[in-house]
């Protein structure tokens, strides 16, 4: 059974290698469990101590599928285990190029705040403030600097613990 474990999706490859990055920070001193979305059942769960939930943002949630997968974990389930969320996101100056999507973004915002919404409905005790890793246009690669900011990032949520 490991400590933390890590739930992603990702299309383009983009969220799985922030994740991947996330697991090596972490596994210098943890154990950690690193998991597809389709790969993930609700006994994964058992014995948690921290959850870490990704998706690429896709109009302005996550996807289907770990959206999905959040409503079918059972109310209560993430009682007393630290919670984290993030996404990857078009950058500002992407979404800035086209006026209607910027409004919409700004309604709208991005997938970190919902699935963070739902770890926490769930019972989860969030330790961090969702994050958002950039992406170049839709496909990526990643902004340069995003996987290192990637890996301080879930480092604090262990020291935050
Ligand atoms: C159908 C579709 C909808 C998208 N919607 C948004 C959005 O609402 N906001 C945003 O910042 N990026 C949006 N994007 C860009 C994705 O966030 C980007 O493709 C994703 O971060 C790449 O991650 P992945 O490689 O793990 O799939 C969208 C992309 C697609 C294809």
């Amino acid at each position: 059974m490991k400590d933390i474990l890590i739930i992603y999706d990702s299309v383009f490859g983009n969220t799985a290698k922030i994740a991947q990055s996330m697991a090596y920070a972490l596994e210098v001193h943890h154990e950690v469990d690193i998991r597809l979305v389709g790969e993930v059942f609700p006994e994964h769960l058992d014995g948690v101590k921290t959850l870490i939930v990704g998706s690429p943002t896709r109009q302005f949630k996550a996807t289907g599928a770990l959206d999905q997968f959040l409503k079918q974990v059972p109310a209560g389930t993430l009682e007393g285990i630290q919670v984290a969320a993030f996404d990857t996101r078009m950058t500002p100056e992407d979404v800035s190029k086209n006026k209607f999507l910027a409004l919409m973004v700004m309604f709208f915002g991005y997938a970190a705040e919902k699935i963070a919404k739902q770890l926490i409905l769930l019972g989860g005790k969030e330790v961090v403030s969702p994050q958002g890793f950039l992406v170049t246009g839709i496909e990526g690669p990643l902004v340069e600097g995003e996987l290192a900011r990637a890996a301080d990032w879930v480092l604090k949520i262990i020291n935050n613990a």
